[in-house]
């Protein structure tokens, strides 16, 4: 039978295009969250590659690590067998991609197709990794720190301050779900597309914590409908996150192409590409 297993080169027998679309069309599902799985795949990408380590070169998004026991099991990753398991029957259909391609791949789908940005994609990771190379559970941020933290996490993926301040504004999609991260909520009133909110909001409001008996968290006052992680505020307080929120919340444009960069980087942290390997700018569907 064909074996299931991606080599260096099995990448080249895809049609990505197909791919793209085929992941597409899996977004859309009245009965799940806000009605699209957008939001978590671009979680599954960045939690694939975020475990990065510039230092060790270890971690990244080749060898799709976080499909293993311990890593899939890590706290931060509570919630992303539901992305992966939604992703597993195009495994199915493309034997030749690699895990490291469809997670990366499916979150570039996520962001296009709620209206975001081009992001430049490139194939080429390879399934080569095993369990034994999951990365250890201290990679990814806690939500409950402040900058210094955030700082340490992402320096140590390679990012700067204004790379970390785009990529965070990711946080416009999507929510907090308590039965997973233990936080609740979503950002804003539309999480479902691609936006600047998580800047203007985070600028605009006024965020209180929320009364209750889960983890610290804020909820904007008056109408306690949205949410701020702890680590979000650091956006808002820390003088030189709190620059680049404002440009990203006065101007989407900017916001747009600095996101498109930095996520497109992350994807690849850690990943040495073919040298032909084609770079994608795919264009979404409408
Ligand atoms: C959701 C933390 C950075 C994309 C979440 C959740 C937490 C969190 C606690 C809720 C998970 C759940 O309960 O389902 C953080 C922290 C960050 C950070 C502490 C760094 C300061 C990022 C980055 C991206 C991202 C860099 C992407 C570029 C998302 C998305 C969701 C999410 C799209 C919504 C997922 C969904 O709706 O299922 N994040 N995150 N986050 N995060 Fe982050």
């Amino acid at each position: 039978g064909a074996s299931a297993a991606s080599t260096e080169d099995s990448w080249r027998k895809v049609n990505f295009h197909n791919v793209y679309k085929d992941i597409a069309a899996l977004l859309e599902d009245e009965s799940y969250d806000d009605g699209s799985y957008g939001p978590v795949f671009v979680r599954l990408a960045w939690h694939a590659s975020g475990t990065y380590d510039v230092g060790s070169k270890t971690g990244g998004s080749n060898g799709a690590t976080i499909r293993f026991s311990p890593e899939a099991d890590h706290g931060a990753n509570a919630g992303l067998g539901v992305a992966r398991a939604r992703l597993e029957p195009l495994k199915k259909k493309y034997p030749h991609i690699s895990y490291g391609d469809l997670y990366t791949l499916a979150g570039v789908v996520g962001v296009q197709e709620l209206g975001g940005p081009t992001v430049r994609w490139r194939p080429g990771r390879v399934d080569n990794k095993t369990k034994e190379q999951c990365t250890p559970d201290d990679r990814l941020p806690d939500a409950a720190q402040g900058a210094d933290h955030v700082r340490a996490i992402f320096y140590r993926m390679g990012f700067d301050d204004q790379e970390i301040a785009a990529l965070v504004g990711a946080h416009a999609l999507g929510r907090c779900h308590s039965t997973r991260s233990g936080y609740e909520g979503p950002w804003n009133a539309s999480p479902t597309a691609f936006t600047n909110f998580f800047y203007t909001e985070l600028l605009q409001n006024t965020w209180v914590p929320k009364k209750w008996s889960g983890p610290f968290q804020f909820v904007d006052k008056p109408t306690g409908e949205f949410m701020m992680l702890p680590a979000d505020l650091a956006f808002r307080t820390d003088p030189v996150f709190r620059r680049h929120a404002e440009r990203y919340a006065a101007d989407q444009d900017a916001f747009f192409a600095d996101f498109a960069k930095a996520f497109s980087r992350l994807l690849e942290l850690g990943v040495s590409f073919p040298a032909d390997a084609p770079v994608y700018e795919f264009k979404a569907l409408d």
